[in-house]
């Protein structure tokens, strides 16, 4: 059984698509074990209780750099021992030290086509916000491996959605949401534990 461990800050759509998956059996030979948060008291921690997931806190405002929060991150997944990491709506990033050490065994959810709007800064409304002010006429969700270059990674998956008239950031995150990322990152996971990746 491959021991999966989400990362999450926010919310938790996507650990929500995560926990579904696993309740209707499409995870099958896998178990969400552990939900890791870098944030207290957010929704996605009551989503984990609910399921009877064990919920950690590792606060990053508690740490002053990158390595720091990274080497207190290894240190619970020594503990975790996860097969397999999945950030799910994580908005901090991960030290190089980190990445080496689960090389090949993180996976990351990033709402848009990336390489486009990736990178610095370009997390939740702030990419929803830059792709209408571009114009699109489509974005999407990407699913990839996570190396030590922010949404750098190998891509594994990507599925796009409309723009359509009128949207705005928040009414384009629910579609990529709904229709992009809550479909994706439950197949991608499924294809880990099935050795497709
Ligand atoms: C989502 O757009 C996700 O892609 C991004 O953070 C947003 C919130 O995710 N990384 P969640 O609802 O906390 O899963």
């Amino acid at each position: 059984m491959l021991n999966i461990v989400v990362l999450v800050s926010g919310g938790g759509t996507n650990l929500g698509a995560l926990i579904s998956a696993q309740t209707d059996g499409q995870l099958n030979g896998g178990a969400i074990t552990a939900v890791v948060s870098s944030r207290p008291e957010v929704y996605a921690l009551k989503r984990a209780q609910d399921a009877k997931i064990d919920t950690y806190v590792v606060p990053r405002k508690q740490f002053d750099s990158i390595d720091s929060y990274g080497d207190a991150m290894l240190k619970l997944m020594d503990e975790l021992k996860p097969d397999l990491i999945v950030q799910a709506g994580f908005l901090s990033i991960l030290s190089a030290r980190f990445c080496e050490r689960y090389s090949g065994k993180i996976m990351n959810i990033h709402p848009s086509l990336l390489p486009k709007y990736g990178g610095k800064g370009m997390y939740g409304l702030h990419v929803h916000r830059a792709v209408l002010e571009h114009g699109e006429s489509q974005t999407g969700a990407t699913v990839h491996m996570v190396t030590g270059e922010v949404d750098g990674g190998p891509i594994i998956a990507q599925k796009t959605v409309p723009v359509m008239e009128g949207d705005t950031p928040e009414v384009l995150q629910r579609r990529v949401m709904e229709q992009a990322e809550h479909v994706l990152l439950p197949q991608a996971v499924r294809d880990f534990i099935a050795g497709k990746i």
